[in-house]
């Protein structure tokens, strides 16, 4: 049986850190200039809808190392959900390639690519959801911190697509989850209950940045205006004007807090370039960490549908 990785939740506790230990053992043997070619001569769709330039450098790099391939199939290749049903595109690419990524606009898109490839299929992110990327956030606070379990993660902004997937994280490993949006924009009220009943993890939905950060370890933060949201950028701009991360507000946080974004910045609106480049600043292992957490899905989902990888 092949399984995806469409949602943080997909994986339990133990799974997720266990991703953990693999990605921190196969980000010190690339650093060692070694490789393993678990997946020689397998290849990957990478299908995107929207741009990227994390996502896919690190799938693709990644892909290289473990001796496959990847192909990029840009928003004007295949234009999901236009030119044929997601059921054939899955079905198609099921019968060429072994795995395949997608960033999709719709969620429900990626169920159903999901549905009906055979192959594992993994969420480089949707309108709802960035599941790839808050592995590699938690890796990073993990190296960091030396744990997650208890931190407190303040993220500063839009209730998003990224925000939702620190939800779904706190409903399987418990941790101290605060958003400060402007009314209007908080996350997916379905994952914000589900991550609250969960019990695990105290979530706190609040309006002002200053009582947010008090004593975070995590300052985070992300784009106003995501991808697909252009049309909104103006009434945006005017209605997350404070919610930012500066060196103002970092003050208020621990002495040691880290301050991070996923990526794109738009400097001076969520973060200032101070800010970024300042010493609270891992934004760039964040970055790199996409890729050794990604591997570590990947050897996870290959083992699960009874590869035997031994890392
Ligand atoms: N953080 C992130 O997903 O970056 P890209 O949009 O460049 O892939
Ligand atoms: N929330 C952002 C994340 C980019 C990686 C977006 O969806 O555009």
């Amino acid at each position: 049986m092949k399984r995806d990785f469409l949602a943080v939740t997909d994986f339990s506790k133990d799974e997720i850190f266990e991703t953990f230990r693999i990605a921190k053992q196969l980000k010190s043997e690339v650093k060692a200039g070694k490789t393993h070619h678990y997946f020689a001569n397998e290849t990957m769709s990478m299908i995107f809808a929207k741009p990227s330039l994390r996502t896919r450098v690190s799938f693709q790099t990644g892909m290289a190392q473990f001796g496959g391939q990847a192909l990029y199939l840009g928003p004007n290749d295949i234009s999901i959900g236009k030119r044929e049903a997601v059921k054939d595109i899955a079905r198609v690419i099921s019968r060429y390639n072994n795995w395949i990524m997608a960033r999709l606009f719709k969620h429900e898109h990626m169920l159903e690519l999901a549905k009906y490839a055979s192959v594992p299929v993994i969420n480089g992110l949707t309108d709802y959801n960035h599941p790839c990327q808050i592995m590699a956030d938690m890796l990073t606070i993990h190296e960091h911190r030396g744990t997650v379990e208890g931190q407190k993660v303040v993220f500063i902004g839009d209730g998003n697509n990224v925000c939702n997937s620190f939800l779904n994280f706190a409903s399987v490993v418990p941790y101290h989850f605060v958003l400060a949006a402007p009314e209007g924009y908080d996350p997916d009220p379905e994952t914000l209950s589900k991550a609250q009943k969960a019990g695990l993890s105290k979530i706190e939905v609040v309006r002002d940045p200053i009582e947010a950060a008090r004593d975070a370890d995590v300052l985070y933060t992300d784009v106003w205006t995501s991808m697909g949201q252009e049309a909104e950028r103006q009434k945006r701009l005017n209605d997350f004007k404070g919610f930012q991360i500066n060196n103002k507000l970092l003050s208020y946080a621990k002495s040691d807090a880290l301050a991070m974004h996923c990526l794109p910045a738009h400097y001076d609106e969520e973060i200032t370039e101070e800010a970024l480049d300042g010493p609270h600043s891992v934004v760039f292992d964040e970055a790199e960490n996409r890729m050794h957490a990604q591997k570590a899905v990947m050897v996870m989902l290959a083992n699960s549908a009874g590869a035997d990888i031994q890392v």
